[in-house]
């Protein structure tokens, strides 16, 4: 087993912003029992507090890890973001502090694929219109653009974590499914790939967009690839919002180009709960609007929680940073025995040949050394045989110029 330069019950955590209880439990499960979990997000100068001697942060989207933060927090070894975004967080600082920075990017995946079904069933039968309908007293009872999905070509476009998600989904449906992405991507089940974007509007009836935000996706489902898209089909979006021209799309639901759509995510959003929702889809009655919860269910926090926490206790067990947004990736084998020194350095000449010396000086045996580097920042582990004095060697690494964070596992 591995142990910790410090007792893993006095490694502090502390847990901003109510994150998921399952986070807790997983720490408590790992030995790490110094947790304080509030249920709500503090303010800069309460964070900057509260954060001293603090070696594990977990937050959510509200509270905002500032240079002031980072410069009060003087044990932190690494931060988890309980959610999907990081911009809360100076990432660049953190790096050059030597703090990763963890999220949880896919917990959420099935959470987006299974209201996508949802929303195809819906729009297949006329469903949103019906019910609004309905809420005003009209009885509209008739099978008029009421269509079963099974048979029907779903086409998807970025086949990437949801994407193959709802392809199995939609499959399981009786649906086909197309899929087009600019990566190459192993088709799952039965799905085939288009050659283009074109090829597949062409050939859907649903066209589903799950492609990151990006400069080549703005507006990437404007006017000219609406019309493509064939007569009476249905448009779902619960990928970024300027993915999709709403105007373009308006001007085709107007004339009936498109039959429906669902849209839940939008050039702009509300900042709060609490401020109107200006959209000029809201005048259209088969258009199912949400408010960007494409991804917020309570199995969705449920295993943010858990992947977060797992990922801040292997990089405290291990060393190993994998998975964080901004710092090298070093995947490193479970510790058998011996001791392991994590050294994260500012990148120059001289810092990794002064470290070897350290330790070729006073004869230890290093069984293993992994080193990554970005432009400014480097990240060596050293794992030692034999009986090391770690209290004095972990000194002596502080003391090397150029050392930005040191630590050791035993
Ligand atoms: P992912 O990174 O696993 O997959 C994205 C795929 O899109 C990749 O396969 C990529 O190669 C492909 N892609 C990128 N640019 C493309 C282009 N120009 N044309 C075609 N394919 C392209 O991402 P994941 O997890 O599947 O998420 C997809 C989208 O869903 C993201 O924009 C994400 O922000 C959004 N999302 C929305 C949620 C909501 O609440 N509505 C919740 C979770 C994710």
């Amino acid at each position: 087993m591995v142990k910790h330069s410090l007792s893993k019950d006095k490694i502090r955590i502390l847990l901003l912003e109510g994150v998921h209880d399952n986070a807790v439990q997983e720490f408590h499960a790992r030995g790490y029992t110094n947790v304080e979990l509030l249920p709500h997000a503090l303010e800069e100068a309460e964070l900057i507090e509260k954060i001293q001697g603090v070696h594990i942060v977990g937050i959510r989207s509200a509270t905002r890890l500032t240079d002031k933060v980072l410069a009060a927090a003087n044990r932190l070894i690494c931060v988890g973001c309980f959610c999907i975004g990081t911009n809360q967080v100076r990432l660049d600082t953190a790096r050059k502090a030597g703090i990763p920075v963890f999220n949880a990017p896919y917990s959420n995946t099935r959470s987006v694929a299974e209201l996508v079904i949802g929303e195809m069933v819906m729009l297949l039968r006329g469903i949103p219109e019906r019910s609004h309908l309905a809420h005003n007293g009209v009885w509209r009872k008739n099978a008029k653009n009421s269509f079963e999905m099974r048979g029907k070509t779903l086409g998807i476009v970025g086949y990437g974590h949801i994407g193959y998600q709802l392809s199995i989904m939609a499959e399981a449906m009786g649906m086909r499914v197309r899929y087009f992405d600019i990566e190459k991507k192993l088709a799952i089940g039965n799905a085939e790939p288009c050659s283009s974007l074109k090829e597949l509007l062409e050939v859907s009836d649903v066209v589903s967009l799950h492609v990151p935000a990006t400069p080549q996706t703005k507006n990437m489902i404007g006017e000219a690839e609406i019309r493509i898209m064939r007569k009476g089909s249905y448009l779902i979006n619960a990928s970024r919002g300027n993915v999709v021209d709403v105007d373009a799309l308006v001007r085709a639901l107007e004339d009936k180009h498109i039959l429906g759509a669902a849209i839940d995510v939008f050039p702009a959003e509300p900042g709060s709960n609490d401020e109107e929702f200006v959209s000029p889809l809201r005048a259209f009655h088969n258009v199912i609007l949400t408010p960007h919860v494409g991804g917020s269910t309570q199995e969705a926090q449920a295993n943010i929680g858990v992947e977060v926490a797992e990922k801040l206790i292997k990089y405290s067990d291990n060393g190993s940073p994998v998975g964080a947004v901004n710092f090298v990736e070093v995947a490193l084998p479970v510790k058998a025995g011996g001791t392991r020194f994590l050294h994260i350095h500012a990148n120059v000449p001289g810092v990794l040949r002064r470290i070897n010396e350290l330790f070729s000086s006073r004869n230890l045996n290093v069984s293993a050394q992994y080193l990554q580097t970005d432009p400014e920042v480097g990240y060596v582990v050293v794992d030692l045989d034999g009986d090391v004095d770690e209290v004095e060697l972990i000194g002596e690494l502080h003391a090397l110029d150029g050392t930005i964070r040191a630590r050791y596992l035993y």
